[in-house]
């Protein structure tokens, strides 16, 4: 089984020693707080909020997961050059598309083909 990092297990003289590693390897999810039954709900899933990660061939994000607890909602398999290749400006990113029937607790899990497996804080959404 291999380590998932995860941006909020550090501890913060670890967090800003490593700032701008943990950053651009950390998928931040981005949704509404709240959302209707059975409609149509964006949930963007972009990794890094301040810094870039390399998108070299052999250097990229190669795979972002979205959960909802334990389950597996969806999963985009990427490859290197969509961001603009080596020294390019673009950041690894994902609109998922769901229709929630229930309160979620979201989580995103993304791949970096050098440094592995990086988890996303929860994000809740209450249904209503
Ligand atoms: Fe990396």
């Amino acid at each position: 089984m291999p380590t998932i990092n995860a941006y909020i297990a550090l501890d913060p003289s670890e967090k800003e020693a490593k700032k701008d590693y943990i950053d651009r390897h950390s998928p931040f999810i981005t949704v509404a707080a709240s959302a209707p039954k059975g409609e149509k709900l964006p949930v963007n899933v972009r990794l890094g909020k301040d810094y870039l990660h390399p998108d070299d061939t052999d250097h990229y994000i190669e795979e972002i997961k979205l959960f909802d607890g334990e389950t597996l909602l969806a999963s985009a398999t990427l490859l290197s050059g969509n961001n603009g290749g080596q020294g390019g400006k673009g950041q690894a990113e994902i609109t998922f598309f769901i229709v929630p029937q229930k309160k979620l607790k979201l989580t995103a899990l993304a791949y970096c083909t050098k440094h592995g497996l990086w988890q996303s804080d929860p994000a809740v959404v209450e249904v209503a």
